[in-house]
């Protein structure tokens, strides 16, 4: 039977960063909802553009949108195994639809780890990170630098600041995460599938937490 892992936390606790580094230890497939809308603006597709007006105001892409660029991504080979979900499901609809679609492939939601931190946590991160132009791999300007100023230690592309991690962007991304997604904690406790983990500390020790959880 497939795994699927699902990271739910709020904007800035560290998933994108531990789902990296799981997919490599799990060999399963980081599928990151906003990896794949970046990666459609890049290509100026319609979906793309689509996103893009919401995610510059740190609103949520609409259900339907989401929901359809994640089961055509899942329903790919590299996905056949399972996969670690980074950002989706972020509304009781979309974890609906997971539910259904998972079905679909004789699987289920396995583990649902949700990393928190306070919100000044939350600020400091997302304001300080770096992304890969290419990969999106993560970085941090004090936290997790590169080892060459501007450039990804993995495949030499240029890093950037995300255009929603201006502090009123991230403000609002919070926000529309204590409404639509909180109530997703509550779902998945209800299920028996939540581990919670404390996304302050050290990425290694985050890491650890979670490979545990995983064992269990
Ligand atoms: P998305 O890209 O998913 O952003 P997010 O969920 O808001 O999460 P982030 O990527 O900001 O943070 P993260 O938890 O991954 O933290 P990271 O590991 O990078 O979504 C962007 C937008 O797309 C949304 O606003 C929405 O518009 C749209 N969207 C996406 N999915 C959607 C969905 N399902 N439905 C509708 N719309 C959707 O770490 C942050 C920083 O902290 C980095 O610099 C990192 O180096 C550093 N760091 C990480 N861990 C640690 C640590 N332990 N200690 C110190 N520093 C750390």
């Amino acid at each position: 039977m497939p795994t699927y892992i699902v990271l739910l936390g709020p904007p800035g606790a560290g998933k994108g960063t531990q789902a990296e580094i799981l997919a490599k230890k799990t060999d399963l497939a980081h599928v990151s909802s906003g990896d794949l809308f970046r990666e459609n603006l890049k290509n100026q597709t319609d979906l793309g553009k689509l996103a893009q007006s919401y995610m510059h105001k740190g609103e949520l892409v609409p259900d339907d949108v989401t929901i359809n660029m994640i089961r055509e991504r899942i329903s790919r080979a590299d996905c056949e195994a399972g996969a670690i979900l980074d950002g989706f499901p972020r509304t009781p609809a979309q974890a609906d639809a997971l539910e259904i679609m998972l079905k679909g492939f004789k699987g289920e939601v396995n583990l649902v780890p949700y990393i928190t931190a306070a919100e000044e946590t939350l600020v400091e991160r997302t304001s300080g990170r770096w992304t890969c132009r290419a990969h999106g791999h993560i970085y941090h300007e004090k936290f997790n630098p590169p080892k060459q100023s501007g450039i990804c230690d993995v495949d030499g592309s240029e890093v950037y600041q995300r255009d929603d991690d201006k502090v009123e962007t991230v403000t609002k991304r919070i926000r529309v995460y204590l409404d639509q997604t909180m109530p997703l904690v509550a779902y998945y406790r209800k299920a028996g599938k939540l581990a919670e983990i404390d996304g302050t500390q050290a990425v290694e020790q985050v890491t650890k937490e979670l490979l545990s959880a995983l064992k269990k």
